[in-house]
């Protein structure tokens, strides 16, 4: 058991009311559990700015059939041991049926920034993304979500639907927290066995193979793209190695301005994403934010 005021259902939101009323802001860190370093590094960020609430909840409507949604590792204990002495304000982890009453209800539909890469190999993935978000917003209505920039394009999507649809909220992505060797921290990684934990650093191995070659002047993104493709031969499939214009994801003529360097493979039955935000202009290679904001890289 621990001390942190853990959340079941709307109607225990209420006890959100008095840190409405505080001066500090609300900030929710959403989350689906299995937390690691780089979930407790946005909570941390969280407690700077105001009085971190964090979501616990595994999204049905974010996985499509066959994906990993019955695997998904989930130990709230576990997780709120975790959070206690990071001094959240709240933990709201409700059941799937305090969130959806009914099957088959509105969905959110994504804006042009799910075009391709996730969103092209997730077909709806998106829309469930969004969904559960924005009822996380409506409910708990904070000043400012934090999101982690290792989901690049969950960012981007989520920042278009704030920007579209009105949405009275600030949003940070903060970077990707990273093992020694380089790989993402990702609730995923639990699936790998200690041989596919090995070959898991050639993703990050990738991006690093563009960011090199783009420090030598390389601004062709095919052959950026080839660059990544060729670490990724560790992978037991590759499913995209792309550069992308931010924020509109588009896909640019030259490697120039603000890019996303975005990779997806599998290694066993494990679905790996990562990505690498760089500015490239005269002044050379230089990491840097998804989202507009001075908080952001703070
Ligand atoms: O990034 C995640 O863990 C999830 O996609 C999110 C944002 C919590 C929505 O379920």
């Amino acid at each position: 058991m621990t001390d942190v005021d853990l959340l079941r259902t709307r109607a225990d939101l209420t006890r959100l009311e008095p840190l409405r009323a505080a001066a500090a802001p609300l900030v929710l860190v959403p989350t689906m559990g299995a937390l690691h370093a780089g979930h407790l590094a946005l909570v941390r960020r969280a407690r700077e700015l105001g009085d971190p609430v964090v979501s616990i909840f595994v999204n049905p409507t974010q996985f499509a059939a066959g994906e990993d949604f019955a695997a998904y590792p989930r130990d709230l204990e576990r997780d709120l041991a975790l959070l206690e002495p990071l001094g959240v304000a709240a933990v709201f982890a409700p059941a799937v049926d305090e969130m959806y009453a009914r099957d088959g209800g509105v969905m959110v539909q994504p804006g042009p920034a799910a075009q391709g890469l996730c969103g092209g190999r997730r077909p709806g993935h998106f829309a469930g993304v969004l969904t559960i978000v924005l009822k996380l917003l409506h409910l708990i209505r904070p000043e400012i979500a934090i999101f982690g920039r290792k989901d690049a394009q969950q960012c981007l999507v989520i920042a278009e639907m704030v920007r579209d649809l009105d949405v009275p909220v600030r949003l940070l992505d903060l970077p990707t927290v990273r093992e020694p060797d380089g790989l993402a921290m990702s609730s995923r990684n639990a699936y790998l066995s200690p041989a596919g934990r090995r070959r898991a650093r050639c993703l990050s191995d990738a991006l690093a193979a563009a960011r090199t070659a783009l420090e030598a002047g390389e601004r062709a993104p095919a052959r950026l793209a080839a660059a990544m493709a060729a670490a990724l031969a560790a992978a037991d499939s590759v499913e995209y190695a792309e550069v992308r214009r931010v924020p509109d994801l588009a896909v640019p003529a030259r490697a120039e301005g603000r890019l996303l360097l975005a990779v997806a493979a599998r290694i066993e039955p494990a679905r790996l994403i990562d990505n690498l935000v760089v500015q490239v202009d005269a002044g050379g290679v230089r990491e840097t934010s998804l989202l507009d904001d001075r908080e952001a890289t703070a």
